[in-house]
């Protein structure tokens, strides 16, 4: 697999922080618990495997934490910055870096599945930091907020799911209301086919670009796109393609690279293989 990050510069850069700075209490209790060795073999593991269920360790919180900590800083170097994120489920990722950069910032998400939702709104609700849910599809964002009024669009491991989803709706499935998991292997199964008939952008790029640029509409001028990937053993186990769960941001790469309102720009300490950023022109 294509090594997900330098170990030896994650070591350095957690060397470098003040942990209580990006870690809440329970976490720091649980961190203090674990020998270097263990430190070590994780982050080994988290670099270098596709993440499994072992890997849900404060070790990974700390590594994806900092990770975001870092785009954020790199996108947005004003504080009081709002932050929209596209498909963000019921994960806390985001609003959880955004609490440990600058808890003025303001979070908002758009996310179309139910249940999804109504797991975020309960572990969202215990952090500091502004929130807003917008329960649609993040084509529709124009509808809910003003032009130019977002300092940065995030899409933290939700570019696959924003293609599923397209998909699912051309043909017929419907996930706002159903159970998102139960749908995944229909899913998976859905782009895993349309990658191997080389169909994928011939469906999916339109759809695709539609949804960013009415994104593009509502963040400001010289404002920033963050978009990462990484893989999960488990999609792999339900018969993800492997080379297309592996190469998600390479294949949509020059689909964004059409678009005339937008540069790509690269970070140091981001592989551009498992990240995107892009700037409003
Ligand atoms: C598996 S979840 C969580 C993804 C999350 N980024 C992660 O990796 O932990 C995927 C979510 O993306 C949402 N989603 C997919 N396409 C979307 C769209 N066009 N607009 C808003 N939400 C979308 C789904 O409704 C679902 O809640």
């Amino acid at each position: 697999m294509k090594h997900l990050d330098d170990i030896e510069n994650v070591k350095k850069r957690i060397e470098s922080i003040d942990l209580n700075s990006i870690l809440f209490p329970s976490e720091i209790n649980e961190w203090s618990e674990l020998t270097k060795e263990i430190v070590d073999k994780k982050l080994q593991r988290i670099c270098s495997l596709p993440l499994c269920d072992e890997d849900f360790t404060v070790v990974y919180t700390l590594y994806s934490r900092l990770k975001w900590f870092d785009a954020l800083k790199a996108c947005t170097p004003n504080k009081n910055a709002t932050v929209l994120e596209v498909g963000s489920g019921s994960s806390t990722v985001i609003p959880n870096a955004m609490t440990a950069y600058d808890v003025n910032s303001k979070y908002i998400t758009a996310n179309m599945n139910k249940k999804l939702t109504e797991g975020l709104e309960k572990n969202i609700s215990k952090l500091p930091i502004k929130f807003d849910i917008i329960e649609d599809d993040a084509n529709n964002i124009k509808n809910y907020l003003a032009s130019n009024s977002i300092d940065l669009v995030v899409f933290e491991h939700s570019v696959n799911d924003v293609l599923q989803a397209i998909l699912c709706e051309q043909n017929g499935i419907d996930t706002t209301h159903n159970d998102w998991f139960e749908l995944l292997p229909k899913m998976i199964e859905l782009i895993s086919k349309e990658y191997v008939e080389q169909t994928l952008e011939k469906k999916l790029k339109l759809a695709f670009l539609s949804l960013v640029n009415n994104c593009l509409c509502v963040l400001k001028p010289d404002g920033y796109i963050a978009i990462s990937h990484y893989m999960f053993q488990y999609d792999l186990n339900l018969g993800y393609n492997p080379e297309l769960w592996q190469d998600m941001l390479p294949i949509i790469r020059p689909w964004l690279n059409e678009l005339s309102n937008v540069k790509e720009v690269f970070i140091d300490g981001f592989d551009p293989h498992w990240w995107l950023f892009y700037q409003k022109l």
